[in-house]
């Protein structure tokens, strides 16, 4: 299975899919392209596994250039950290074949400027229990798709933006391997 992943930061979910790809906990499956639209270090991720990469840099003519470089063979484009909203096009070209996650129990704290510590700030002021993460198929309303896999844990009153993000990614990366076998129809 061909798998293309987009990444705008610092890629540590991406990490996690190509390990877990070698590893064998996601069978039959390779990476066959990272997109960044900005310079981040998920790229540098990207060209030390020797996995061709593009950088598309953000911009008016990114949804054009990305449905021109992403290959027909293609059976998963999976959004890891991804800040760029996709054209309504693009989603439905690929309907059921892009999936996103996002740092919190969505439906909740989802939608725009929802990402980032902008996301764990709101959930503290929101004085939350629990938060999470969730991984959800990519539909033209932004964070609207139905889930696919979600996981959460405790939120206590220690809690600041940094500790709730650093927890959401312990969860990721247990949910995204788990969710992509979901989506390829491993097991
Ligand atoms: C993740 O928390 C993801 O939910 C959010 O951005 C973060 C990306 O982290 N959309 P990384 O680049 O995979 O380390």
């Amino acid at each position: 299975k061909n798998i293309v992943v987009l990444v705008s930061g610092s890629g540590t979910n991406l990490q996690r899919i190509m390990d877990t790809i070698d590893s064998g906990e996601i069978p039959d499956a390779k990476v066959s392209l990272v997109v960044a639209d900005r310079e981040c270090f998920g790229l540098e991720r990207a060209k030390k596994h020797n996995i061709e990469n593009v950088l598309i840099p953000r911009g008016k003519n990114f949804g054009s250039e990305l449905g021109k470089i992403i290959p027909e063979n293609t059976d998963l484009i999976v959004l890891a950290g991804f800040l760029s909203i996709l054209k309504p096009e693009f989603c439905e070209n690929w309907t059921g074949k892009i999936i996103n996650i996002h740092p919190a129990l969505l439906p909740k704290f989802g939608g725009k400027g929802m990402w980032g510590h902008h996301v764990h700030q709101a959930v503290i002021e929101a004085r939350e229990k629990e938060s999470g993460a969730t991984v959800h198929f990519v539909t033209p309303g932004i964070d609207e798709g139905e889930a696919i896999l979600q996981k959460s844990f405790p939120v206590t009153e220690e809690d600041t933006a940094e500790t709730i993000a650093q927890k959401v990614h312990e969860v990721e990366y247990e949910i995204f391997p788990e969710a992509i076998n979901k989506v390829l129809g491993n097991g």
